[in-house]
């Protein structure tokens, strides 16, 4: 530790102590995933796409939230809506597309109903000949939307959770405050590259395994090549504020130690040759090295099987020079491989005998069991 070091006070659990984990069923009952879909991926501040994959207004992408698909699109004035992808006139789903553009409206491929890109209904075939379609009540259903750190983040619920209270105070307690995250600027970063990994896993077996690092020395050699201190199973999310220091002869976060690039404008000098890490629940992950940030979105589909997103964001700068990112960005993918082989080794035990009571969290995971918590808060004795 150095005396620039922010005191380390995370764990309030007596350090011998196991604590247990969730039940085996939690992980691949159908009832409880659905569950889980209704009461927190439909219900709290998901985050869904990256506002400049939505550079122009036209431009649409959809996603997948809980039970349902959403279409979010930049609106001619500039700003992003997002709406349920589902036409209101026999219900097909309006963009089957992953992402797209359109000049001004959204036109469903079956009777040809029209939307312009606030979601009102513009136009429909015949439509002079139907007095009974009220236009005003047949737009598409909008869902809540806020942008931030470059992400558009939307909200199924009617009412939705206090944003600032869920997403930016979760970002707050780990890191001993917003401007830790924001400092990086993540808004105005370019996309270095874009990689997705479709986990045969269950979606919390994922963020618990982002969670800890007690499996760090284990199955992350290149990881803890770079941050040492990984090497003891003390993750960065132990502790508040934390930022994991760099191995003396490391010049980078890169595969292999090698330079990476300059430091993003804004960035500390003490947070230079750190990093720092902090899970979003329900679906996020962002890791920020001084010269890159990464942010991994994950979209639940199924009891076993999680897609997820990785972005790596760079200086526009670096992306704009053609640089090569390789190294920087083989390190978090192979970290990322590792962490899902590992995920993927754990789905198929949930549901044996041996696991009916669940395992036991160690001393270095006890951060899990709050969140737990948080789900068994929101979902309640699931039924079964
Ligand atoms: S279902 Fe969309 S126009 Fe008929
Ligand atoms: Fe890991």
């Amino acid at each position: 530790m150095t005396a620039t070091d922010p005191p380390r006070t995370a764990s309030p659990a007596p350090p011998s102590e196991l604590l247990p984990t969730l039940p085996g069923r939690y992980y691949t009952d159908p009832a409880v995933f659905a569950r889980e879909q209704e009461r927190i991926l439909e219900a709290r501040w998901f985050c869904a796409v990256r506002s400049a994959d939505l550079a122009r207004p036209g431009a649409f992408r959809t996603a997948s939230v809980g039970r349902e698909s959403v279409l979010v699109c930049r609106n001619r004035s500039g700003g992003v809506r997002a709406f349920l992808n589902v036409c209101r006139h026999r219900g097909a789903r309006l963009c089957t597309a992953e992402a797209g553009e359109v000049r001004r409206s959204l036109q469903c491929p079956y009777h040809a109903w029209t939307y312009d890109l606030d979601g009102r209904l513009t136009a429909a075939p015949n439509m002079a000949d139907m007095p009974g379609v009220d236009r005003g009540e047949r737009g598409l259903l909008g869902v809540h939307v806020r942008e931030w750190l470059g992400y558009v983040w939307v909200c199924l619920a009617q009412e939705p959770p206090s944003f600032d209270e869920t997403v930016r105070a979760t970002v707050a307690r780990r890191l001993g405050g917003e401007e830790a995250v924001e400092r990086y600027g993540a808004e105005g970063l370019a996309l270095g590259r874009r990689i997705s990994y479709d986990v045969a896993a269950n979606w919390k077996l994922v963020i618990e395994n982002f969670m800890e690092c007690y499996h760090c020395g284990t199955i992350h050699p290149e990881l803890t090549d770079v941050l040492p201190e990984f090497a003891e199973g003390y993750a960065a999310q132990y502790y508040v504020g934390h930022g994991a220091r760099f191995g003396d002869d490391v010049a980078g976060f890169t595969v292999d130690g090698t330079a990476g690039f300059a430091r993003i404008d804004g960035v500390g000098e003490e947070q230079d040759r750190r990093y720092y890490a902090v899970t979003v629940p329900p679906q996020v992950f962002v890791n920020l090295v001084p010269d890159h940030v990464i942010v991994h979105r994950m979209f639940p589909l199924a009891p076993d099987r999680t897609l997820i997103e990785c972005d790596w964001l760079y200086s526009p700068e670096v992306v704009d020079s053609g640089a090569d990112l390789s190294r920087s960005v083989e390190l978090f993918d192979r970290v990322n491989r590792q962490d899902f082989a590992a995920c993927e080794r754990c789905q198929p035990a949930m549901s044996s005998r041996a696991y009916r009571d669940g395992g036991v969290l160690v001393p270095v995971e006890h951060h899990i069991a709050e969140f737990h918590s948080w789900v068994g808060d929101l979902i309640g004795d699931p039924p079964g």
